[in-house]
């Protein structure tokens, strides 16, 4: 069984979204199944980056979106994107200079920093780009 499932309670209502976010869930379904295997560091480290450039892809067009629907909560959505990149980016320069490892907290943190972004920030915007004809 996975690490981490999507499911329709996740869905943030723009397909494209809804993509973006079920390959993160996989890159993170990746590192853990990784971590529980044993796979070599510099092997998680490449799963790893894949997760952060995706990350940032997707962020931006999240954000692309919602500057294009000029979309109130913007700003704010975007101050927690880049938040988030940082915390990861974080964990990047550890791991890079030997201070940090792969654990089951760093899986939790990655899981929750997903799963509270989608349900806490992502769906409320779900009615707004609904609204707008966005699918
Ligand atoms: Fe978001």
């Amino acid at each position: 069984m996975a690490y981490i499932e999507w499911n329709e309670d996740l869905s943030v209502g723009v397909d494209l979204f809804n993509e973006d976010h079920k390959r993160l869930f996989e890159y993170i379904n990746r590192l853990h199944q990784g971590m529980v295997t044993g796979l070599g560091t510099s092997s998680m480290t490449d799963i790893l980056n894949g997760l952060v450039d995706y990350t940032m892809t997707h962020f931006d067009n999240e954000e692309r979106m919602m500057i294009q629907h000029t979309y109130a909560g913007y700003e704010a959505h975007k101050k927690e994107h880049d938040t988030l990149v940082a915390r990861v980016a974080d964990f990047q320069t550890q791991l890079n200079s030997g201070r940090g490892s792969f654990s089951l907290a760093l899986m939790g943190f990655l899981k929750d920093w997903l799963i509270n972004h989608i349900m806490g920030t992502d769906l409320k915007y779900k009615d707004f780009f609904l609204e707008k004809g966005v699918k």
